[in-house]
């Protein structure tokens, strides 16, 4: 890098205008980088605020092609589908998780449907279906790999015989993304991707997604003998590297603000596509900050979506991503 000296060098003549800063810009963000995540509901008629995210809500089916609209015509890539499972459909096991007619396949249906050129993205997880709201099968108060990543695997093919068109397992079970290749394949869905959540910690930001889910009050402990510890940056790259060699189309990294070292390192390393999962708690921060009046909404949410970009990541999931791709297509 050749930076010269002052004053033949003056760093701020390409700040100097708006023209010279759109030039010289090195990242941007565009409405094809967005991803966004959608919480489903049970029952008929209605639409819900999940208050510890204002502005985001739950619907029901009948509610939901209403709700993407907005998306569609915006050309949003891309949607994550998140179920509510009612507490009486929960269980030990998380048994709902591969019923062909469970909420999320029963969504992937009418959105396939309804928006076809829409890209579905599902959640593989045991979570929204199990009573103790932990990803997996508990055995002896732990939550064994094998046997969950049997129930996953199953999980994964029955949302692509739903209509996801990629699996994003949230598990951090060892060996789910080689299990559910090998079954997406086996049952013929040789084309449907996986983007998994590679690098995923056991964060303190998915809060206010547990309330959206109302899995929160459920879960039983923590989530640190299979979520990472967000002490480490190498074992994020050893997951990264593992998930790619067992079949992985794209990967993750979640949360997103803390960790765009993470997002950095693992671009430069890998150079395949990599996605930020700005979460729940990422964007009640923003928001709460925005509502006291401390912080300039459109400012503030565009910056840490262009971040992102900084960084390296060739996509965001973002609970902003109505906002901001009104906001791109105004700009
Ligand atoms: C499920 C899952 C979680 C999130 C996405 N998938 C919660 C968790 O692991 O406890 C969090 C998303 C967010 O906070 O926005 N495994």
């Amino acid at each position: 890098m050749t930076v010269g000296s002052f004053p033949l060098t003056r760093l701020r003549r390409n700040r100097h205008d708006r023209f010279t800063r759109r030039l010289v810009a090195e990242s941007s963000l565009s409405v094809d980088d967005l991803i966004w995540p959608i919480f489903v509901m049970e029952g008929t008629g209605s639409v819900t605020d999940v208050s510890s995210m204002p502005g985001v809500q739950r619907v029901t089916l009948d509610r939901l092609a209403a709700h993407v609209e907005r998306a569609a015509k915006l050309d949003i890539p891309a949607l994550a589908l998140f179920p509510i499972t009612p507490p009486d459909l929960r269980d030990e096991k998380g048994t709902d998780a591969v019923n062909p007619d469970n909420l999320m396949c029963r969504a992937a249906r009418l959105l396939k449907k309804e928006f076809p050129d829409i890209g579905l993205i599902g959640d593989v997880a045991l979570d929204p279906y199990t009573s103790h709201g932990h990803d997996g099968i508990i055995r002896d108060n732990y939550v064994v790999n094998d046997e969950s990543v049997d129930i996953l695997k199953r999980q994964a093919t029955c949302q692509a015989a739903a209509g996801i068109d990629i699996i994003a397992p949230s598990d951090m079970m060892d060996g789910r993304v080689e299990a559910i290749r090998r079954d997406l394949d086996e049952s013929g869905f040789v084309n449907t991707r996986i983007m998994s959540y590679a690098a995923k910690y056991a964060s303190a930001f998915y809060g206010p997604f547990r309330d959206a889910l109302g899995s929160g009050g459920l879960l039983k402990g923590d989530k640190k003998t299979y979520q990472m510890d967000p002490a480490n940056s190498e074992e994020a790259l050893r997951e990264v590297e593992s998930d790619l060699l067992e079949g992985a189309d794209m990967v993750m990294i979640k949360p997103g603000m803390p960790y765009l070292d993470i997002i950095r390192q693992v671009r430069d390393r890998f150079a395949v596509p990599t996605f930020a999962y700005q979460v729940s708690g990422e964007y009640a921060m923003l928001m709460a900050a925005i509502r006291n009046g401390w912080l300039d909404h459109e400012r503030a949410v565009m910056e840490s979506l262009l971040a992102f970009k900084r960084a390296g990541a060739n996509g965001i999931l973002t609970y902003f991503a109505v906002e901001a791709a009104e906001h791109l297509r105004r700009a």
